[in-house]
């Protein structure tokens, strides 16, 4: 939610996908008048299915953790094709496309590269309840090896995981990364994807902390030491962070009272947190 409650960095919610619709060039194929018939759609789905907006809900996710809802294939395969032709989904998941394509007296053709969910999709295409009608047109082919081999290049996603790109050990002490959002009152993320937990504090003021980091530390440029010998998450790296100018922000926040050390474990600053701690009671 990034600043929430506070501008100015709200983060807006992408609660929605854009389909891309491609077409290849040339002469539309003739079609038998009937077929035109019974692929007609009534002026009520014509005006809703070619909205520019679509409203549904999504589809329950059992079995599989990123199926579609039904109507969505069933809009395209009534929009783009005629009874009779042949539908390809590519990366058929739990085979809702296939499903449906049959269900509209269409063909289909589905890919699935993980045979795990094999009987997912005979459940869903409904090859073991309804055998006689389908079963005798349905065939599962499995390829026993790679028909091609898959170039290697030069990938890297836009999104990164969570996970830290470079090993902390391999790190250049001296570069600034943005911080591009704060994760929770003891985590940021920087613009390299790498995530960061302040070590060696325990944060007793989250509200405060957090106001405090939305402020002043979202957007700046950090440099972060990692202390080698104590152990950083798959996930994270714990690390003394300290902005352009050298300010000290695992120090600041003991010594501005919103934070305390975590007592009993070692590392290099340890004792100079205590002075800042010390400093905060005498000051408080
Ligand atoms: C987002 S899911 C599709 C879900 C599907 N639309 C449904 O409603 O169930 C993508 C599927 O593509 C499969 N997949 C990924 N790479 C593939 C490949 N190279 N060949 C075939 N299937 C692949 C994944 O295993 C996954 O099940």
């Amino acid at each position: 939610m990034g600043s929430y409650p506070y501008p100015p960095n709200g983060l807006v919610e992408i609660d929605y996908e854009f389909i891309l619709i491609f077409k290849k060039p040339g002469e539309s194929k003739k079609v038998l008048k009937e077929v035109k018939e019974a692929s007609k759609l009534s002026k009520e789905e014509w005006k809703e299915y070619f909205s520019g907006h679509w409203h549904f809900g999504g589809a329950k996710q059992v079995g599989h953790e990123a199926m579609f809802p039904e109507e969505l294939p069933l809009r395209l395969i009534r929009m783009f094709t005629f009874q009779g032709d042949t539908v390809l989904d590519p990366f058929l998941g739990s085979g809702t496309t296939v499903k449906m394509a049959i269900e509209l007296s269409r063909n289909a053709i589905g890919y699935e590269i993980n045979e795990g969910f094999l009987s997912l999709i005979e459940e869903k295409i409904g090859l073991k309840d309804k055998l006689p009608i389908f079963a005798q047109h349905i065939e599962i082919i499995r390829r026993k090896n790679n028909t091609f081999d898959v170039p290697k290049i030069n990938y890297i996603p836009a999104i990164q995981n969570a996970n830290p790109l470079i090993k902390p050990s391999e790190l250049d002490k001296d570069t600034l990364f943005k911080v591009v959002k704060i994760l929770s009152e003891d985590k940021l993320k920087l613009d390299n994807g790498q995530v960061i937990k302040f070590l060696g504090v325990i944060i007793e003021k989250p509200e405060e902390t957090l106001n405090y980091l939305n402020q002043k530390i979202l957007g700046e440029k950090i440099l972060f030491k990692n202390n080698n010998d104590k152990k950083s998450s798959e996930n994270f790296i714990l690390a003394y962070v300290y902005l352009k100018n050298k300010l000290f922000i695992n120090g600041y926040l003991i010594k501005s009272g919103l934070a305390v050390p975590e007592l009993g474990i070692s590392h290099k600053l340890y004792n100079k947190y205590i002075q800042f701690w010390k400093h905060a009671k005498d000051n408080d």
